[in-house]
């Protein structure tokens, strides 16, 4: 066999081999800088976002979610849940307008109820200062808010 580089046979083995050495390096060391997270991501477990609503949202839900709400919730989303509160604008919130039947749409209830119970944010958890129900009671009734339009 013929040697092309001319280089002794052994300096071409060490130089292969410091070259793999250097080959893998430790991802630690290199963030993908597409995602550095100032906060812990916030993930929502696949099976909590399809849990379904037990609760229908029939009127006596309505009503139980109406009175939870505007005791409860309205000092930050608003009485009439547009977000616009005095509060959202002392504690810098980005709120969501429920008015808006965009604003949840891309959400399963599971993933409220999820957001609800845990918390995200500023916005307090409330596991523990509620039951179930009435969580899903307030699920529906933010769902309620949703002003109709054309299109629905
Ligand atoms: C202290 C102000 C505050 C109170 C009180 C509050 N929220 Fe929130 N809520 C927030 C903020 C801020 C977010 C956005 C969190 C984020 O995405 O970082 C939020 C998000 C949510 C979400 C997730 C969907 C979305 O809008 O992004 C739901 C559902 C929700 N709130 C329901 C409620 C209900 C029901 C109550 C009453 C039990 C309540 N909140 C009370 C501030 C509040």
């Amino acid at each position: 066999m013929r040697n092309p580089s001319g280089m002794p046979l052994i300096a071409l083995v060490l130089l292969a081999g410091m070259a793999m050495a250097q080959e893998p390096k430790p991802q630690s060391q290199q963030p993908a800088p597409e995602q550095p997270p100032p906060e812990p991501a916030f993930v929502i477990p696949p099976e909590e976002a399809k849990r379904e609503n037990p609760v229908k949202p029939d009127e006596v839900s309505l009503a139980q979610g109406r009175r939870l709400y505007e005791t409860q919730c309205a000092l930050c989303h608003g009485v009439d849940g547009s977000g616009k509160t005095e509060l959202a604008t002392t504690m810098q919130l980005t709120l969501r307008d429920y008015s808006d039947p965009k604003a949840l749409k891309d959400f399963t209830d599971g993933e409220l109820f999820y957001i609800l119970r845990k918390g995200k944010g500023k916005m307090p958890g409330q596991e523990g200062r509620m039951r179930d129900r009435q969580m899903w009671h307030l699920i529906n009734y933010i769902r309620s808010l949703a002003k109709k339009t054309d299109n629905n």
